[in-house]
């Protein structure tokens, strides 16, 4: 049997969003973040330019949309934060929900503190305190970079924002999924949209805007046979989309058992990625404005990646534009905003593991996580070493853990406990947008190859280069570490006896033929 009529729904005591909208919003809200303000432009233009479009859409198409569907499928049919919903699908699989929720919480502890800059450079964009010398301003004033690679000093320029994110994340937390989560997207993201596009129409209309876009936009085509270039994109659109992180399933578990999963997807892709493009073309409308005003070519400009580009690169136009302090003011409300949404969708999928395993209510988890996130985060990111500590740790996290995540569940899902057949039946169940053969064949084999060759790849270079100078030790401890910390806290946490609510009797709906089957 493929298709099943969905028949009766049984009533479940879970918490949903109360309509589609609120979870489209919020699904939004969690792919739209960061990654496609501070990352994709830069990335897009170390990356071959308008060459990079070709690797950026065939990852999309042929892992991003497929996983996110996979996503939404286990949290839909499990109805649990990832750990539940694998053990679910089959016992032994707790362990990978553990490792994407551990790999989501090692991000959400660095992504906190980029808000946290952004809330502290939103209120310095009244008076542009950042002055002339605005990479000094940022290392030495701001963070206090000192020199020792590991220090303690705790800068309180960064550890007050960071202290009142991780407050507003357990207040939302605390509310819970309709009212918190939802609510909070429900403001936000019809609220960025305008402020983004505002941003955007403002910056095509400075002098020398087109050029930043011909640099931006111009294909190096050379780019396509280089397989970083490849690597690139695929974790970009991985980070981007909040997949294989176990977000997702734990968003889709809180999605009323009758509702369209796979066109809610395609929605939540689309505007995903037209936001990011969207973020290219006014960052580097923005950077041609800079280029013409010291009168040299874009590639001449430095800093056009990460942290730099947000942090030393914008301020710095932002003081030399008519009106700049109006730019800066939304540029960065936009990344609070942005950021601020991505991480709550973060922490409830970690709040949501934590009070499942263990039992706790929803108050006492939110409590616990946020208390436990907050003082790693500050302990680590807001000391004077904080901006390298971040930096490593976000390139192993993404370029290894989640690629490695990803081909686990892939792998796992559809050849160890052979489940992609009745996850699309369960999806094509409930969904208008119908899944054929070919959603399994990207899955199952498709993506696994590609991303194996990518991580092979990926691990010979840090291996033999090892990464950005750094001596060897601090690689191991906060790169190599941060994967082994990963991989070992999550077969560790799996192992602890379950504590909550464990349903023995739970039945997943619609019944469907596979499931005894498989
Ligand atoms: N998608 C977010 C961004 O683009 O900034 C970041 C993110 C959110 C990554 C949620 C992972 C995640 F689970």
């Amino acid at each position: 049997m493929a298709e099943t009529s969905p028949g009766r729904v049984a009533p479940e005591q879970r918490e949903t969003w109360t309509h589609n909208t609120g979870f489209i919003l919020a699904a939004i809200g969690s792919a739209v973040g960061l990654g496609n303000i501070w990352r994709f432009p830069g990335v897009a233009y170390e990356s071959g330019g308008g060459a990079f479009l070709i690797p950026y859409l065939v990852a999309l198409l042929t892992a991003g949309i497929p996983i996110l569907f996979l996503d939404y499928a286990i949290g839909h049919r499990y109805r649990g934060a990832a750990p539940l919903a694998y053990r679910r699908m089959r016992k032994g699989m707790e362990p990978l929900g553990w490792f994407q929720i551990m790999l989501s919480f090692v991000i959400s502890v660095y992504y906190a503190a980029v808000i946290a800059w952004s809330l502290s450079y939103f209120v310095f964009a009244f008076d542009l305190r950042w002055g002339e010398d605005t990479a000094g301003f940022f290392v030495g004033e701001y963070l206090q970079v000192g020199d020792p690679e590991v220090s303690t000093t705790i800068v309180s320029a960064v550890a007050i924002p960071l202290v009142l994110v991780w407050l507003a994340v357990l207040v939302i937390l605390a509310l819970g999924v309709a009212n918190g989560v939802q609510k909070v997207n429900m403001v936000f993201i019809p609220l960025l949209a305008v402020a983004f596009a505002g941003l955007v129409v403002r910056a095509l209309t400075l002098d020398g805007a087109m050029d930043g876009l011909d640099a931006f936009f111009t294909p190096d085509w050379g780019a396509l046979t280089d397989l970083s270039v490849w690597i690139a994109a695929y974790s970009q659109i991985f980070f981007s989309l909040s997949i294989a992180f176990g977000i997702m399933v734990t968003y889709a578990s809180y999605q009323r058992r009758k509702a369209n999963m796979t066109s809610s997807g395609l929605v939540v892709a689309f505007a995903n990625s037209s936001f990011e493009l969207l973020a290219g073309i006014g960052v580097f409308a923005t950077l041609g404005f800079l280029a013409f005003q010291q009168n040299v070519a874009i590639d001449e400009l430095e800093g056009l990646t990460g942290p730099i580009l947000s942090f030393v690169t914008f301020p710095a136009v932002i003081s030399q534009m008519p009106g700049g302090n109006i730019f800066g003011i939304v540029f960065f409300a936009s990344l609070v905003m942005a950021g601020f949404t991505s991480l709550i969708s973060i922490l409830l999928g970690v709040a949501a593991t934590v009070q499942e395993k263990f039992g706790l209510s929803r108050r006492a988890a939110a409590i616990s996580v946020s208390a436990v996130c907050a003082v790693i985060s500050i302990g680590l990111f807001s000391t004077t070493s904080g901006l390298l500590a971040l930096d490593t740790v976000d390139q192993f996290a993404n370029n290894v853990g989640i690629v490695l995540s990803a081909i686990l569940m892939t792998v796992l899902v559809v050849w160890v406990v052979r489940k992609g057949e009745l996850l699309r039946s369960h999806l094509n169940a409930v969904s208008t947008f119908p899944l054929g053969r070919w959603w399994l064949a990207l899955l199952g084999i498709v993506s696994p190859v590609f991303l194996l060759v990518m991580l092979g790849q990926k691990l010979v270079s840090l291996i033999q280069d090892g990464y950005e100078g750094l001596p060897a030790w601090y690689i191991g401890v906060f790169g190599w570490g941060t994967i082994a910390f990963v991989s070992v806290m999550a077969v560790v946490l799996a192992a602890l006896p379950w504590k909550g609510r464990d349903e023995p009797d739970f039945r997943p709906w619609p019944a469907l033929e596979e499931e005894h089957r498989s």
